[in-house]
């Protein structure tokens, strides 16, 4: 049986983890966010209601579950009553089930502010963050300048910590990328103000999560972003500013790895990226349009459109090799209905070679061509499906090749975006 589950994105985000996570939280006690902010963007489609989370837990959607955000993720405390209210207005209070890590660092105002300061001053050269301050607030958590949420537990140092940091952010903004200050008055009196209700909602996540699990509860981890997202196996510089994979639970929820039972990766059946940087399966085609029409390939975080291209199993097997995934849920099969033909991405060619791994930096990414084998569609449509016998034989050849070329077994299959669009394997089912 399994007791501990962690559910990582296996590509370069927006796989479909927010509404997996929802599905499998109908088994879960609690649902922990370990890294990243509110860049995330997680939507969930129940009876045909749509609730998009950026911070909080997916799960929370479950009333029997308590949502936690761990040390490893970098809080906008704007966000996080922005998400609260907006999730209060379909779900009733929610307070008494979100806590959040003493030790979380603080993601401010400012922190936005040199975000777009600095991607405007790179041109096209930008990476296309998400403009939400992560990158700016994970480098002042590591360079040991920045707040943690523990500080809103003093007032008094907590207004000149802010302040000295303040000072560094806008001599930053004004000096350096020319832009204007940040009003400091204003973010420190909101701090003190928010403390009123965040200091309530503070605890030792490790702690308490850690009680859970000798308690035998079941508790799901839900990662944010994807393997070719992560600061140090990504596409660099072309990633977000935090580890995206599975040693990112242990450090980021205060867990033991040898905890966690079983990964689950989720990845599309095809691949998809926002932002810039290396693609090798990217279609700039019209069966790209159509995949990105299909599948409503637009961010949930800003709007932007996704670019689209063919399943890449070099990047996945890259990702196992990093994450060791117990199995693979491939969502949006039902975006590739109707198509004649669906190409693979098995390996890649270089000047001088072809390689079956590469490892997921720009500066091999960009060299790489992909090679790919075509495999037959089906016409027969699979949206809603919910038994596996029903795929279309085409459909199933698929999802059989995909475990031959990434050495994991397809577990789940998503079908449509409404939680009642799923196929379970047995090995999943219940967890
Ligand atoms: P996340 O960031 O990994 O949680 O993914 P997003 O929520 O950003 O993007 C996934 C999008 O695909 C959402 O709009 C989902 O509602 C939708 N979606 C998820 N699974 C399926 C599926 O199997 N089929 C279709 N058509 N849409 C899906
Ligand atoms: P979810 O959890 C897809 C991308 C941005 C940009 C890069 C750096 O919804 O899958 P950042 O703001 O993090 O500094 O941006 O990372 N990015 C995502 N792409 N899904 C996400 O989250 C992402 N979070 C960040 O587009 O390319
Ligand atoms: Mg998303």
């Amino acid at each position: 049986m399994i007791q501990s589950l962690a559910i990582v994105g296996g590509q370069w985000g927006d796989e479909g983890k927010g509404k997996i996570v929802d599905c499998l939280s109908d088994s879960a006690d609690a649902v922990v966010r370990f890294q990243g902010g509110h860049n995330a963007g997680h939507t969930l489609v129940a009876g045909g209601k749509k609730v998009i989370v950026h911070l909080i837990p997916a799960g929370i959607l479950r009333q029997q579950v308590t949502a936690y955000i761990g040390n490893g993720v970098v809080l906008s405390i704007d966000a996080l009553r922005g998400e609260i209210d907006h999730l209060e207005s379909h779900l009733g209070s929610i307070v008494d089930r979100v806590k959040i890590s003493e030790d979380c660092a603080l993601l401010l105002p400012s922190h936005a502010a040199l975000d777009q300061a600095r991607e405007a001053k790179k041109g096209n050269q930008a990476i296309g963050t998400t403009s939400r301050g992560i990158g700016p607030a994970y480098e002042d958590k590591v360079a040991r300048r920045g707040l943690k949420l523990h500080d809103l537990n003093d007032l008094k140092s907590v207004q000149a910590k802010a302040e000295e940091l303040l000072d560094y952010h806008n001599y930053l903004l004004t000096n350096f990328y020319r832009q204007k200050a940040v009003d400091s008055g204003k973010i420190i009196s909101d701090l003190v103000s928010a403390s009123e209700w965040l200091v309530p909602m503070m605890t030792d996540v490790s702690s308490e999560v850690n009680s859970l699990m000798v308690q035998n509860k079941k508790v799901l981890f839900e990662g944010a972003q994807g393997v070719m997202l992560d600061i140090d196996h990504g596409t660099y510089p072309f990633v977000t500013s935090s580890n995206t994979g599975i040693g990112a639970v242990g450090t980021g929820a205060g867990i033991a790895p040898s905890k966690i039972d079983h990964v689950l990766a989720i990845v599309k059946a095809y691949t998809t990226r926002v932002g810039s940087g290396p693609f090798p399966t990217e279609l700039h085609d019209g069966v790209g349009a159509h995949i990105a029409k299909a599948g409503a390939e637009f961010g949930a975080t800003t709007g932007r459109p996704r670019r689209c291209g063919w399943f890449d199993a070099v990047l996945v097997r890259r990702a196992h090799q990093l994450n060791n995934f117990d199995g693979l849920c491939l969502t949006k099969l039902d975006v590739l209905d109707g198509l004649e033909t669906i190409r693979v991405c098995t390996g890649y060619r270089t000047a001088d070679s072809e390689l079956l791994n590469s490892s997921g930096n720009a500066w091999c990414l960009q060299r790489c061509e992909p090679i790919y084998e075509d495999l037959p569609g089906w016409q027969e449509d699979t949206l809603g499906i919910r038994n596996y016998d029903q795929l279309p034989v085409n459909a199933r050849y698929y999802l059989d090749r995909i475990t031959e070329l990434t050495g994991v077994p397809v577990d789940v299959i998503s079908t449509g975006p409404d939680r009642a669009h799923l196929i379970y394997r047995p090995s999943i089912s219940g967890w």
